[in-house]
């Protein structure tokens, strides 16, 4: 069997585009592999995190996971830095990784710019631990979108010098990235992803929005011009976005819904059909967040049998990195 490792940061409340671009494909996934799912809490101290609610940041992104349906008796979730060997495998790395081949990192330079004056050592190594968290479990594909492409990359650089340099020990892995919904773009500004750290609110719609608040984002989103719904992304990349939303959110076929409003008077309809859609698919997952609110116990006992699995691994893993070295 197959394994597959993913993860997300604990830094804010996730939004449409993390769930239709990874997690709900773990869903999925887990049924036919070996899977892992981390909520990497070291890869969010790579930004200032306010100590008092980190806590709950760390534990809400494990709550979306089970309530999204990752399953604990599938799967192994648990959180990055339960398990040590993450920061130390990422030591390793580090001593193969190249300075210009971190550079060239679009998150880092991006990041880089809006860090300027506290730019710190974390941002620029964070490809490198990302590579040790996948590389422990001997990944063979990493269901991530878009945007995480070249960082799966580098893990895959790093696996095969490492292979060269000490012998065959990591397994080669894969980025696994959908074709719909691997960027979800901003309901404000469809030039850019949907983004956490997006300036308005109204360019995301996170996982815990109301229903009011989902259906006046959708009424308020930016649309193209002319009055056609069709999927576009060139032409219309506002509507092209809408329905593949929709679409996501429906389980219906894009060109199944290209044809039901293909005599639309504008996108009035459109919108109230698709506020819907995402409201009812949101439901299910909200209900289930509400129960875990009140469960936290579970929920921690969850997260510590998950990180005892995920340690057994990853102890292996290192222990097998430190022989080929030549470590004592
Ligand atoms: P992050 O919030 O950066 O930790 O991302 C968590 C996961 O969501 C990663 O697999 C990202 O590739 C994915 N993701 C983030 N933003 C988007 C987006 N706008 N569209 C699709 N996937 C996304
Ligand atoms: N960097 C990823 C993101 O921002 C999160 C992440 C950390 C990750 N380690 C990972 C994703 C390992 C997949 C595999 O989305």
């Amino acid at each position: 069997m197959e394994t597959i490792f993913s993860g997300v940061q604990p830094s804010g409340a996730l939004h449409l585009g993390n769930y239709l671009g990874a997690i709900k494909n773990w869903v999925e996934l887990q049924n036919q592999h070996r899977s892992v799912f981390c909520v990497v809490d070291l890869h969010a101290l790579t930004v200032p995190q306010d100590p008092k609610t980190f806590r709950e940041k760390i534990l809400s992104i494990a709550k979306i996971y089970l309530a999204a349906g990752i399953d604990p008796e599938k799967s192994i979730i648990f959180i990055q830095s339960h398990v040590k060997e993450h920061a130390e495998l990422c030591w390793i790395l580090n001593t193969i990784s190249r300075i210009p081949e971190l550079e060239r990192m679009t998150q880092f330079k991006e990041k880089a710019e809006r860090h300027k004056k506290d730019l710190n050592m974390g941002l620029f190594d964070y490809p490198v631990l990302m590579a040790a968290d996948i590389l422990l479990y001997k990944t063979n594909a990493v269901p991530v979108g878009e945007d995480q492409i070249q960082h799966v990359e580098l893990a895959r650089t790093l696996a095969e010098r490492f292979n060269n340099y000490f012998g065959e020990t990591f397994v080669i892995p894969k980025a696994f990235v959908r074709k719909e919904g691997a960027r979800i773009m901003g309901l404000d500004d469809p030039s850019k992803k949907m983004s956490k750290s997006a300036p308005s609110a109204a360019n995301y719609i996170t996982l815990t929005d109301s229903p009011e608040i989902i259906r006046e984002k959708i009424k308020k989103a930016v649309t193209d011009s002319g009055k056609e719904i069709i999927f576009n992304p060139i032409e219309k990349p506002a509507i092209a976005n809408l329905l593949t939303i929709y679409s996501l959110a429906s389980g219906r076929l894009i060109e199944d819904l290209q044809k039901q409003y293909a005599n639309a008077a504008g996108y009035a309809e459109f919108k109230n059909d698709l506020s819907e859609a995402v409201v009812e698919f949101l439901r299910p997952l909200q209900e289930k967040l509400k129960e875990l609110d009140s469960n936290e116990d579970v929920m921690l006992k969850i997260l510590n049998d998950g990180a005892q699995k995920a340690r057994q691994i990853a102890s292996q893993t290192m222990k097998e990195v430190k022989d080929k070295i030549g470590l004592i």
